[in-house]
């Protein structure tokens, strides 16, 4: 199901019980983190709220809207997100089915992907209200301040829109901005990240990059922008795809882009080349402080927005937080394409507390001597995988999502000098142990059971475990035994 706006969603929280008002005011200086930090550390990832009155501002606040596994599903319109991670197995399948039946089958899901390209229409809520020149005011927005050491306050939750200046082609990421005064901010598009290689291309062409910055959107929109997708396929498509409707979208005020429609807010803009300013620090999604370090700066030409809007926000932070659970739903939707490029694999499991990017346990059918080693180069190789800093590779009957079976297993099956293989490359920005900002070391760790060829000279042992039969005539005891 598509959403037609953010309010929509909210009330479709709101319809689920998934979503609490807070009507005293509570100010976006620190304020509403703690009373989101605490509701989102709560079990399941407790509710979405809305702060009808944000001290010192006459808009609402939405937060941890995505932040549970059941908010995450309604936001992509679907029971469990795991029916789009089934769906994409299905429809990279190469197989084409024989017989005419079979193949009249598969035009429903051709049909699927005709709807998905975004569509231009002539108006939209986004541009209800249009302000320029003087009129461009941040300090309107009841945009927060997170944590205590951070350098000011932050949108959290931006779509930013920027285009290929050489193919014309369209990205969407959500990079922070930092505010600066009414009418600039800090644009935080890390080395490694889309966004940074179209500012690249444009300062070695010597022009300004033009940029818009949507806030809020069918959430499908929001996903899609977080979404590792490779560069050069477009988000809005993603998103089509994912909301089975195509995105609208509408000409921008001041710049010569397409700005979503269905936004609470779009801020217009561009970026000079070579100009930077420093930003940060930032309390990160690591739980630490980024510190101050220079990034490029965006100055607003237009701010335009719908009537009534509602400004949607995140807090990142030490996890488990919002971020954690739109985290899950791409590990499990995005597993499918892994697959495509690593068929061996079979499992994966980013862990929350792993910050994704630090650690990852994976499960594979191990078929020839040294195979562990293979995924792991093909992971490190592999879009935003590049950025994992631990892999375990386990055997393929290993539950990698019981993170205690993955500590027993790996503790007793590793000898670390010959398991283990140390590499040096990119690493994310926000690492902060790295020799150098981007730059570090990765480590992965061959889990499986060592073969002969391995040069593993004793029979691996196997597993204790109870025989079948024995386990059968017990539960059948069971209930009897009054324990
Ligand atoms: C809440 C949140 C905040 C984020 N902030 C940033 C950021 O400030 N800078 C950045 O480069 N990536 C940030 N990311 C991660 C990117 O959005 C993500 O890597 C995305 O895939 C980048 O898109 P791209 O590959 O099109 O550049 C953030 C993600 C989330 C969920």
């Amino acid at each position: 199901m598509a959403y037609e706006s953010f309010q929509e969603f909210l009330k479709r929280l709101e319809q689920e019980d998934e979503l609490r008002h807070i009507t005293e005011p509570i100010s976006p200086h620190l304020e509403i983190t703690e009373v989101a930090d605490r509701m989102m550390k709560s079990p399941g990832g407790g509710k979405a709220l809305v702060f009808d009155r944000p001290t010192g501002y006459d808009v609402p606040v939405a937060i941890n809207t995505l932040g549970s596994r059941k908010r995450m599903s309604l936001a992509l319109g679907v029971c469990d997100y795991e029916e789009i991670a089934a769906e994409i197995a299905d429809l990279i399948k190469p197989e084409v089915p024989a017989g005419l039946v079979n193949k009249l089958k598969l035009l429903p899901k051709l049909g699927r992907l005709a709807t998905i390209p975004p569509r231009t229409v002539s108006r939209g809520i986004s541009q209800e209200i249009v302000l320029t020149g003087d009129e461009i005011n941040l300090d309107r927005i009841p945009i927060l301040h997170c944590w205590p050491q951070d350098g000011g306050r932050f949108i959290t939750f931006p779509l930013v829109y920027t285009y290929d200046p050489r193919t014309g082609k369209r990205n969407v990421g959500m990079y922070r901005m930092q505010v600066y005064d009414r009418r600039t901010t800090g644009m935080h598009w890390q080395l490694h990240k889309v966004g940074a290689e179209h500012h690249r291309q444009s300062e070695e062409m010597g022009q300004k990059i033009q940029a818009a910055v949507a806030l809020g959107g069918d959430p499908a929109l929001t996903f899609s922008a977080i979404a590792p997708l490779p560069p050069g396929i477009d988000e809005m498509l993603f998103a089509g795809f994912l909301r089975r409707k195509p995105v609208p979208m509408v000409k921008a005020k001041t710049l010569a882009l397409l700005v979503p429609a269905d936004a609470e807010y779009v801020l217009e803009g561009y970026i000079d080349p070579y100009e930077r300013r420093p930003e940060g620090p930032f309390g990160d999604h690591t739980g630490f402080y980024t510190p101050v370090e220079p990034y490029p700066v965006f100055h607003l030409t237009a701010i335009t927005q719908r009537q009534n809007p509602v400004y949607p926000a995140t807090i990142v932070g030490r996890p488990p937080m919002e971020d954690g659970w739109m985290g899950k739903a791409v590990e499990r939707i995005f597993l499918p394409l892994i697959q495509m490029m690593v068929p061996e694999l079979v499992d994966m499991n980013l862990p929350v507390e792993g910050c994704f990017h630090n650690l990852a346990f994976v499960s594979i059918r191990k078929r020839y001597p040294g195979h562990a080693f293979k995924v792991m180069n093909a992971l490190w190789g592999l879009g935003q995988l590049m950025f994992t800093k631990i892999i375990f590779v386990f055997d393929h009957d290993v539950n990698v999502q019981d993170i205690g079976e993955c500590i027993w297993r790996l503790s007793n099956n590793i000898d670390p000098e010959r398991d283990m293989l140390l590499v040096r490359g990119p690493i994310d920005v926000l690492d902060h142990a790295s020799r150098a900002v981007g730059f570090g070391s990765k480590i992965g760790f061959d889990c499986t059971k060592k073969t002969a060829a391995e040069g593993y000279a004793r029979e691996w042992p196997d597993a204790i475990e109870m025989s079948a039969e024995v386990r059968q005539k017990i539960d059948a005891l069971w209930p009897r035994l009054g324990l």
